[in-house]
């Protein structure tokens, strides 16, 4: 089987972070560390600083990862009965988690375009807002629409932020991956959106350590204590010195990582064009190919199906990320690597295995069905 499913990157962690973790458990850091490693946190404010705002340790709080960051934000914001809206398709650890608060997911479609890729729609978010909304969540990068929200579209969304009094969810995961030569722009700069919006990130993607499990909230002065306080598991000690190395020390593997990932999403892109009925745009950011299956005559689900019975590649359908706006697409990972790869993965690297083993089995799925 080749996964092309979930977003665990294959990358094997460069050694200084196994021994800054060791270190750090040699040096008895295995003790509570309550309020986060305050090294790390200053090294957060520092990185996110990066994109143009000025935060400092107190506005941060560490998570156990991704999912942890949204659900802590969510803690800490929603009630029972509060509405918050989610582009269709969206990341589903973002639109499902209101739930669990009492609150109710309702979604804006994104607009497919004619090349597949699904862009932002204004009218659409318009239409979704009501007296309840308290919030929207929004990936910037998108996952699986790879949309890349700039500085226009942040703008047109903090505006209705501001006229409608809610709060934005920016679920920033995948900054360090946008394919457009274009900087993330950060939402929180703009004028009255500082206490309105609660910055997720997590190194899951970032350092391609989906296990070690760890993620940050940034939120204003106003917002941050009540983010703080919203209960978590945080992320235990070891990892987050480990996490303060490679976000101090380890930017080189981001850059290598990135140059890998667009090499593959260049790739992977070429490969599902040329294939007949299917038409794949290039994701603005992230690292998920996500091609428009109509013209095969299969549904995203019996595509999915089809190729993994057939074949033995996983791919995950559009139609689940949502109420089903993105039905007819199908999302490919890009966590398998090219033959020609000189970065290391946390698995051999055989023959039959790699991202052209993959493609040529859902080439041949989809010249035998389309
Ligand atoms: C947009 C987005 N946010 C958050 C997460 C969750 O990350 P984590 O594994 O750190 O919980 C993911 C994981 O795929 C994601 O794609």
């Amino acid at each position: 089987m080749i996964s092309l499913a979930a977003g665990d990157p294959n990358f094997l962690l460069p050694d200084y972070i196994a021994n800054a973790v060791n270190n750090a458990i040699k040096i008895g850091q295995t003790h509570y560390c309550f309020g986060g490693d305050p090294e790390l946190k200053a090294e957060i404010a520092k990185y996110y600083s990066k994109y143009g705002y000025e935060t400092n340790p107190g506005q941060v709080a560490i998570t156990a990862g991704g999912s942890e960051s949204i659900f802590k934000s969510y803690a800490a914001i929603l009630d029972e009965g509060d509405e918050v809206i989610a582009f269709d398709p969206a990341y589903s650890g973002g639109t499902m988690a209101p739930a669990y608060f009492g609150a109710k997911t309702v979604y804006a479609n994104l607009k497919k375009r004619d090349d597949g890729f699904f862009d932002f729609d204004e009218e659409a978010l318009k239409n979704a807002i009501s007296s309840k909304t308290k919030g929207l969540y929004v990936e910037n990068p998108g996952n699986p629409s790879g949309k890349v929200y700039g500085k226009k579209e942040c703008k047109v969304i903090a505006d209705l932020a501001n006229d409608h009094d809610f709060i934005v969810f920016s679920d920033e995961t995948y900054t360090e991956y946008i394919w457009t030569g274009a900087d993330h722009f950060p939402i929180i700069t703009l004028p009255g959106m500082e206490n309105r919006v609660i910055v997720a990130q997590a190194m899951t993607k970032m350092f391609a350590w989906a296990g070690m499990r760890t993620g940050w909230v940034i939120a204003g002065p106003e917002l941050a204590p009540y983010v703080q306080r919203a209960p978590g598991a945080g992320a235990s000690w070891p990892i987050q010195r480990g996490c303060l190395v490679g976000l101090r020390d380890g930017y080189q593997f981001v850059l290598d990582m990135r140059k890998e990932y667009e090499e593959r999403i260049d790739y992977a892109v070429k490969r599902l064009n040329d294939m007949p009925g299917v038409k794949c745009p290039k994701p603005e950011g992230a690292f998920y190919p996500f091609a428009d299956v109509t013209g095969t005559g299969m549904t995203c689900t019996e595509f999915v199906q089809g190729l993994q019975k057939e074949t033995k590649v996983r791919a995950v359908p559009g139609g689940g990320y949502g109420k089903g706006a993105g039905a007819g697409s199908v999302r490919f990972s890009m966590i398998r690597p090219l033959s020609n790869t000189t970065m290391l993965s946390w698995f051999e690297h055989k023959e039959g295995m790699m991202l052209e083993d993959a493609m040529d089995r859902i080439e041949k799925f989809v010249l035998s069905h389309a």
